[in-house]
């Protein structure tokens, strides 16, 4: 794979540079509650500041229909000035007259930041008017939003057609990272949870032939449970998805790879949490997490483990009675990684549950994406990527 990094531009001076980053983080109101996504994209604008670039930073902000004034990304240009300690100029448009004044008026190392791409129906259609007013803004296009990069939407795909695109730093090292998933040091364990098998079917199906185990939790697990018969009462499972479930069983028996919780923890129906085997779980109980044995089986498979990726968490593990099975097995991958394995993370409950562990640092690769890293990984179309990689 090459990648056309930034590095392998000679001059940025002067340069009015469209940066797309991904600024889709978490808030409270209009607080912003958690800037991973913003701090991964800050040595990008950082090399790029100091090389004389005007930036034009440009992201979306989650899926507003409309005008919303909550989802302005305002705060974000204030976010953002605030972690870099230089100014940051918020224009409230996306596209037109005000935009390409703002533009004008800029000076080497100036940085703009427009406001919420879906702000505008274009976006989201991949409407080729709306890349191109983007594309005119500048002069080169630097994609740094790995996490979006499975959106086929005008500010990742069609703008990069009418200018010179690059990869950002943060871009860079997504790739990189997830190289080594793709061509890993074997054993790789993958972890999977969450609730939807058609999102993560890909990947399991595109990484089993490299993959020693595939540990499987929360309503994915819940799902295959169903699909073999297993009683799992009232818990979470993806009702759409028998077709997709049965191609992962050969002759009725599931592929031996695969590996489900032997034991699970529930709530009752008095409300109580309960330790059961998969076998005696009744009508009323709601699966909530993996249980110790499962843990047990789990963290044998991972300790043999060279390379680990986890993708979802494997319960309710932002309720307290439920987040032992997610956190156990998230300290185990932090434990193996940084050393022994190499180990890699990602989607955003799964790293809000991996900071639960307090073990976070010791992770090699805690990625941006949820989406987009399984879109890849799964071998999806990345219409972000098109033309900024080549096989
Ligand atoms: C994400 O949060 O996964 C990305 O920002 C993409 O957002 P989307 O799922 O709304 O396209």
């Amino acid at each position: 794979m090459k990648i056309k990094s930034l590095k392998q531009k000679k001059k940025w001076q002067g340069e009015r540079v469209l940066l797309r980053v991904d600024f889709n983080v978490p808030r409270v109101g209009k607080r912003i509650s958690e800037d991973f996504r913003i701090k991964a994209a800050l040595p990008t604008i950082e090399f790029l500041q100091k090389q004389g670039a005007r930036l034009i930073v440009i992201s979306h902000w989650g899926d507003p229909v409309n005008v919303d004034p909550e989802l302005s990304t305002r705060a974000l240009a204030r976010h953002l000035q605030k972690l870099l300690g230089k100014p940051v100029k918020f224009v409230g448009a996306t596209i037109g007259k005000k935009v390409e004044a703002a533009v004008s008026a800029m000076k080497d190392g100036d940085i703009i930041i427009l406001e919420n791409l879906r702000f505008e129906s274009g976006e989201k259609k991949n409407d080729i008017k709306f890349a191109q007013a983007l594309a005119a803004l500048a002069d080169v296009y630097v994609g740094d939003a790995f996490s979006v990069c499975h959106r086929e939407q005008a500010s990742v795909s069609a703008v990069t057609r009418y200018l010179p695109a690059y990869a950002g730093l943060q871009l860079e090292a997504e790739l990189k990272n997830l190289e080594k998933i793709m061509k890993p040091s074997k054993p790789l364990v993958m972890v999977m949870g969450g609730a939807k098998i058609s999102t993560k079917a890909p990947i399991i199906k595109k990484l089993y032939p490299l993959a020693s185990q595939i540990l499987l939790g929360g309503g994915l697990a819940n799902t295959f449970l169903k699909y073999q018969g297993y009683p799992i009462g009232k818990s979470l499972h993806d009702k759409e998805s028998k077709k997709i479930v049965a191609q992962f069983y050969k002759k009725g028996k599931l592929m031996p790879k695969i590996i489900l919780p032997p034991d699970v923890i529930v709530c009752t129906k008095q409300g109580k949490s309960a330790q059961r085997s998969v076998k005696d779980v009744k009508t009323s109980d709601n699966i909530f997490d993996i249980g110790p044995d499962s843990v047990a089986l789990f963290a044998k498979y991972i300790k043999k483990a060279h390379t680990i990726v986890w993708n979802g968490p494997l319960g309710k593990f932002e309720d307290a009675a439920y987040k032992h099975g997610t956190l156990a097995v998230g300290a185990i991958i932090a434990a193996r990684s940084t050393g022994p394995s190499f180990g890699l993370v990602g989607g955003g409950e799964t790293i809000e549950a991996l900071k639960l562990t307090k073990m976070e640092e010791y992770i090699d690769w805690v990625s941006t994406a949820g989406g987009a890293m399984l879109s890849y990984l799964g071998g999806e179309k990345m219409p972000g990527l098109k033309n900024i990689i080549s096989k």
